[in-house]
């Protein structure tokens, strides 16, 4: 998993650093180039002929490595060689170190000479892992991009139980798997998504239809899939082509998709309606072609289809419901009571009065209206559009 992956892991004075043998063995198994630097206290904690082993390096821990020859273990080149700064455990002391940049020792100097992404395991007692600096501390690291871990919880060194501990040597790694390949939380999950229009037959040859050309489903599909996601996509009549990870269900009618979704429904996470559902169809389909002269052209009789996602709002367990509407007037008024009375957790609301949103175009401007919130949106791609909802769609979940 972290083959190749240049790893820095900095080691500092807390008894959890016995615990950093197991990790540089686990970061090693996994592929990854581990190099290490201690600080002066943490050789207190673990020797240097231990780590040197496990990682199949010197190990770092002063500015002159050997005071004869006076070789200089180089800070700036360990800082840019790294694709991941790892600093565990990291103690109170450090942590406080990393948000003041106090450079009095070689972690320190290679810290600031990195220019890599730095990931923390804090490790420290109970009351000190409570205390508001501790927290002062991991919030501002946490506000430059510092990827901090959580502290442990269980039976601490000193006794005590409770908050501080270092995360295990396997969740650190897991971390910093995640860290280089982000598991995406569609991840696994089960995502249902309608695109494109429906057509509801006149007779044989005609049909009631709508300019729907399906492209923000299938983006969303394969947007989903990329994400690792397992994407089930009922497309009404188009002719785009679908990501081969995507299993794909061409249906015609709102009958046809109304029956395909609420079967496929039950196993979902998450269902996106951005299909042009048509609202009526023809009460009764000719069986043959209807003369043009024939009265039954002159008007044609129409009943409501299925509303697929106010059926499917009303009987959710544990899916996640996300609607789309296209309004020309009143847009948010309409959307807002969409959203409730199909039961939405959210709704897409597209306005005809943006320029270059809505049907056919590439692009679309999109505002996202939550029960609680709205939140608007600027023309973008319907790929980027994409992105954004599944983003929300992650957040929710
Ligand atoms: N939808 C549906 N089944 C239908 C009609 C629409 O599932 N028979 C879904 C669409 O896929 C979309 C949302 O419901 O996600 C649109 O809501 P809707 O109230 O039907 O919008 P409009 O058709 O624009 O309704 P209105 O004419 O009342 O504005």
């Amino acid at each position: 998993m972290l083959k190749g992956k240049k790893i820095l892991l900095g080691i500092t004075g807390s008894i959890a650093a016995y615990k950093t043998a197991t990790l540089v063995r686990v970061l090693t198994k996994a592929g990854a180039d581990v190099r290490v630097v201690l600080t002066p206290s943490a050789l207190s904690f673990v020797t240097p002929l231990t780590l040197s082993t496990l990682s199949k390096h010197p190990v770092h821990s002063a500015y002159v490595e050997n005071e004869e020859t006076g070789e200089w273990a180089n800070h700036v080149e360990l800082g840019k060689w790294a694709d991941l700064m790892v600093i565990a455990p990291c103690s109170a002391n450090t942590l406080s170190k990393l948000v003041s940049g106090e450079c009095d020792n070689l972690l320190m100097a290679v810290y600031l000479s990195a220019t890599c992404p730095i990931m923390i395991a804090p490790a420290m007692d109970l009351d000190m892992s409570d205390h508001w600096t501790t927290q002062q501390n991991i919030d501002t690291l946490k506000e430059k991009q510092v990827h901090v871990l959580p502290f442990g919880e269980g039976e601490l060194a000193s006794g005590l139980t409770g908050k501080g501990r270092m995360q295990e040597p396997e969740e650190i790694c897991d971390a910093i798997t995640d860290h280089f390949d982000p598991r995406s939380k569609l991840k696994g999950k089960r995502i249902l998504i309608t695109a494109g229009p429906t057509y509801e037959a006149i007779d044989p040859v005609r049909f009631i239809g709508n300019h729907s050309s399906g492209k923000m489903g299938f983006s969303l599909a394969q947007a989903a899939a990329d994400r690792g996601a397992d994407v089930h996509l009922v497309a009404g009549p188009t002719h785009l082509q679908h990501d081969p990870l995507v299993q794909r269900y061409d249906v015609v009618s709102a009958k046809d998709m109304f029956e395909k979704v609420t079967l496929l429904f039950q196993e979902a996470d998450v269902l996106i309606m951005s299909a042009a559902v048509a609202d009526y169809r023809p009460a009764s389909i000719a069986d043959k072609k209807l003369k043009k002269e024939s009265a039954d052209l002159a008007s044609i009789a129409l009943e409501k289809t299925e509303d697929i996602l106010a059926h499917c709002g009303s009987n959710k367990t544990k899916q996640l419901l996300v609607g789309f509407a296209l309004e020309t007037d009143h847009e948010l008024v309409h959307a807002q009571r969409k959203l409730e009375n199909k039961n939405l957790d959210l709704l897409v609301l597209n306005s005809l009065r943006d320029e270059g949103a809505g049907f056919g175009t590439d692009t679309n401007k999109v505002t996202f209206v939550f029960p609680d919130q709205v939140k608007e949106g600027v023309l973008k791609l319907k790929t980027e559009v994409a992105g954004d909802i599944l983003d929300e769609i992650e957040r929710m979940l």
